[in-house]
């Protein structure tokens, strides 16, 4: 394939050094005069093991074609990948006027070349960058239509020091689209990643962009979690390596899509009451863990932003389906859903509550106590069958994926309003319902 590479620092080198050794032409563009004339002269831009043989064969073999200008680049080529600088703001957003600058270079030199042309954005954007920044630039720059131009989202997921072991050996090739048929653009990116190309994932743009940040954040959290789990131990007489080692041995629970999905606050008799020991323990040998603080804090801000939604809704008569702190037991201990009927039982609410697998007359020891203390009539708040529930409520909140209330409401003829607490974005519409222009909230499911 012919492609050019605009932007020729790490991400941008490393792109253009690899392509070539697999056999496509790279049209090499910097801004940066030195860049340029190192690349010309076989030379990288970077300092990265195993880079300087690629630029140098690539060079050699007429593979990699150093220039300053985006119209050569562009009319030699069929695919443009943009690798420029997206570096903070001072406001810590970031500063896109790099990609913005490419995009009229790129559209500029696309006035004077028919036919389809693909960009491919592999700096690191928020969400949103394709489709409201890089399409409509392109497309004023350019003066073409829309279908005439092809933008899609390739992050770049490489390690600085390990970069093309990491290009070659890449977890997934996340592909971001704008248009949700991507059948047009498909063949280029198949052929482009040819050697991994059964690990290329289709994403929407939007969610394409937004992976490559989080999974930064979600490493930077591991490090400081490591470190945090490093200092509790060492005051602790406890080795912190050991520990974590063992710890990522478990790819069931610990390393592994297990607690790593968006829905409700976790409670039960465990997570809190572990996580409030080591704090405890940190607290007692004055060490400062901010992260693991932060998690109670987090959760609690969660549990606030589902209450919110109920009372958002401006019903009165709440049915809520499933009370213990997940399906399939009876521990009510810490269960957020107790702490969200105690709070609307307090603000007046009228609240009923069925869930197959709480008998209150078989709670005992803690869990009696816990529940108690919160939810004094508990027998009185609990319906006896999904029918009672759904008679009783204006609205009904979901808390299980599955339940039969959910299967009921599915099916009914007639409408039953519903808060799914499972999905983000019901809860969020419902505290910031930016589209309601009645009585009545459109957040909230109907039927
Ligand atoms: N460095 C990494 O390890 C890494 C890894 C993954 C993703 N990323 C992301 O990739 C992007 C690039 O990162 P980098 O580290 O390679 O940046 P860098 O600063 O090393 O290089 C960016 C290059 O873009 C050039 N440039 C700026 N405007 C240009 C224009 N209009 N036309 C042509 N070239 C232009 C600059 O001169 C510079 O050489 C960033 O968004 C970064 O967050 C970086």
């Amino acid at each position: 394939m012919r492609i050019s590479v605009f932007g020729l620092g790490y991400v941008g080198c490393v792109t253009s050094g690899c392509l070539a050794r697999d056999g496509h032409t790279v049209y090499a563009v910097d801004i940066q005069k030195s860049k340029v004339e190192r690349i010309a002269s076989g030379l990288p831009t970077v300092v990265e093991n195993g880079l300087d043989p690629l630029i140098a064969t690539g060079v050699a073999e007429g593979r990699i074609i150093a220039c300053s200008d985006a119209e050569t680049a562009v009319h030699n080529s069929d695919v443009s990948i943009i690798c420029v600088g997206t570096p903070n703001a001072n406001d810590g957003s970031l500063d896109l006027s790099a990609i913005q600058s490419t995009c009229r270079s790129l559209g500029l030199a696309l006035r004077r070349k028919s036919g389809r042309h693909i960009v491919i954005n592999r700096s690191t954007v928020p969400p949103g960058t394709a489709a409201d920044v890089v399409l409509p630039l392109l497309v004023e720059a350019s003066n073409k239509p829309e279908n005439e131009i092809g933008v899609l989202v390739v992050p770049e997921f490489l390690r600085e020091g390990c970069a093309i072991a990491d290009y070659d050996d890449p977890p997934f090739v996340i592909v971001g689209s704008i248009d949700e048929d991507y059948s047009v653009d498909a063949p280029h990116i198949e052929e482009m990643f040819s050697r991994f190309r059964d690990r290329i994932r289709w994403l929407p743009s939007r969610e394409a962009e937004m992976l490559k940040g989080l999974c930064n954040v979600f490493h930077a959290m591991k490090v400081s979690f490591a470190n945090e789990i490093g200092s509790l131990c060492s005051a602790i007489s406890v080795d912190g390596r050991r520990v974590m080692h063992e710890l990522v041995q478990d790819t069931k629970l610990n390393i592994s899509p297990a607690y790593l999905r968006p829905g409700l606050p976790f409670g039960g008799s465990c997570l809190p009451k572990d996580l409030r020991m080591m704090i405890s323990m940190a607290q007692s040998e004055n060490v400062d863990l901010p992260l693991l603080r932060g998690i109670l804090a987090s959760n609690d801000a969660h549990l606030q932003r589902a209450m919110k939604a109920i009372t958002a809704s401006g019903r009165r008569r709440i049915g809520i389906d499933g009370l213990s702190f997940k399906a399939g037991t009876d521990d009510l201990r810490e269960s957020p859903i107790v702490l969200m009927a105690e709070y609307l039982i307090g603000k007046g609410f009228d609240v009923l509550i069925y869930d197959p697998d709480v008998q209150v007359s078989f709670l005992s020891g803690a869990n009696q106590k816990y529940v108690q203390d919160r939810l004094p009539h508990l027998s009185c708040r609990m319906a006896k069958s999904p029918e009672d529930l759904l008679e009783h409520s204006e609205l009904v909140v979901f808390t299980r994926d599955k339940s039969t209330i959910r299967t009921i409401v599915a099916n009914s003829i007639s409408p039953i309003d519903s808060l799914d607490l499972n999905s983000l974005s019901a809860v969020y519409d419902a505290v910031h319902p930016k589209h309601d222009i009645g009585a009545t909230s459109p957040v909230l499911a109907a039927g």
